[in-house]
């Protein structure tokens, strides 16, 4: 008998948090997955930490209205704020900035870059999480302002992508032309990972959307409560438009959403 009920609620302030709802219906199929992105008000990673924090708390309540056991902020922004969100709500949030950390400190990789939102870049969240876990590791991060927003439109032919990753790595290279691994620390980038191969062959990305879906499987584990075996479902709510979300997850071959409509947020 699972202890928890209602589905995995996954959220990001647009489709970038499909990469992640991808990895939790890959390990966990059963499940049924709930997911809301705020394309009205994205990027969230220019806005200031109140606005994150009430744009974050809209998409929370909205998901614990509707019966969430554990929610998955799958937007490494949001996720810097996690503490301060948790005392809100009476469900587990699991954020991505964490597990991405552990990922990076148990790799024994020493030099690593950090492509990222200016806001999650500028709270050094990342640097603390791994270096209180390993304090030799060398982070080198630079926020992109432009890069979130650019990939949220769906359009992802846009010769301002790939100039855009130039720019964000070159700067990277610039401070610490050793690093070989790149974390791809904001959950739009790695619907575009294609785009970061084609203009930096030579660097390892690394998409922590796998890190945080094993989080979230090893909280349903150790409170009981996986799903029953049925075949999960896959809703989309968004306030901005879902087609461009129905898009996305065929781009990067999600099982096919149950139903995908637009929200008031
Ligand atoms: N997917 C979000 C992240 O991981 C995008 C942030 C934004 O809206 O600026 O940071």
């Amino acid at each position: 008998m699972s202890i928890l009920k209602g589905s995995i609620g996954v959220m990001d302030s647009g489709i970038g948090g499909l990469t992640v709802a991808k990895e939790i219906q890959r390990i966990l199929p059963h499940e049924d997955i709930l997911y809301i992105g705020d394309s009205a008000n994205c990027p969230y990673g220019n806005r200031t930490a109140h606005e994150i924090a009430e744009l974050s708390r809209n998409m929370l309540r909205y998901l614990g209205e509707r019966g969430v056991k554990v929610v998955a902020i799958a937007c490494n922004t949001i996720s810097t704020l996690v503490d301060v969100l948790t005392p809100d709500f009476d469900f587990k949030i699991v954020g991505i900035v964490a597990p991405s950390a552990a990922y990076v400190a148990r790799s024994g990789i020493k030099r690593v870059g950090l492509v990222a939102t200016e806001f999650t870049v500028a709270t050094g969240n990342y640097d603390k999480l791994i270096h209180q876990l390993d304090p030799t590791v060398q982070v080198t991060g630079k926020g992109s302002p432009l890069l979130a927003g650019l990939v949220d439109r769906g359009d992802f032919n846009q010769q301002e992508i790939n100039t855009e990753i130039r720019t964000q790595i070159n700067y990277i290279l610039s401070k610490d032309s050793e690093i070989q691994h790149i974390i791809l620390g904001c959950t739009h980038y790695p619907i575009i990972e294609a785009n970061f191969r084609e203009c930096f062959p030579e660097i390892t990305y690394i998409n922590p959307a796998l890190e945080q879906a094993n989080a979230v499987r090893s909280y349903l584990e150790e409170n009981n409560s996986l799903g029953e075996e049925k075949e999960g479902s896959f809703t989309i709510c968004t306030s901005g438009d879902p087609e461009v979300y129905v898009q996305v997850a065929k781009r990067i071959r999600m099982k096919e959403p149950s139903s995908a409509i637009h929200i008031a947020l």
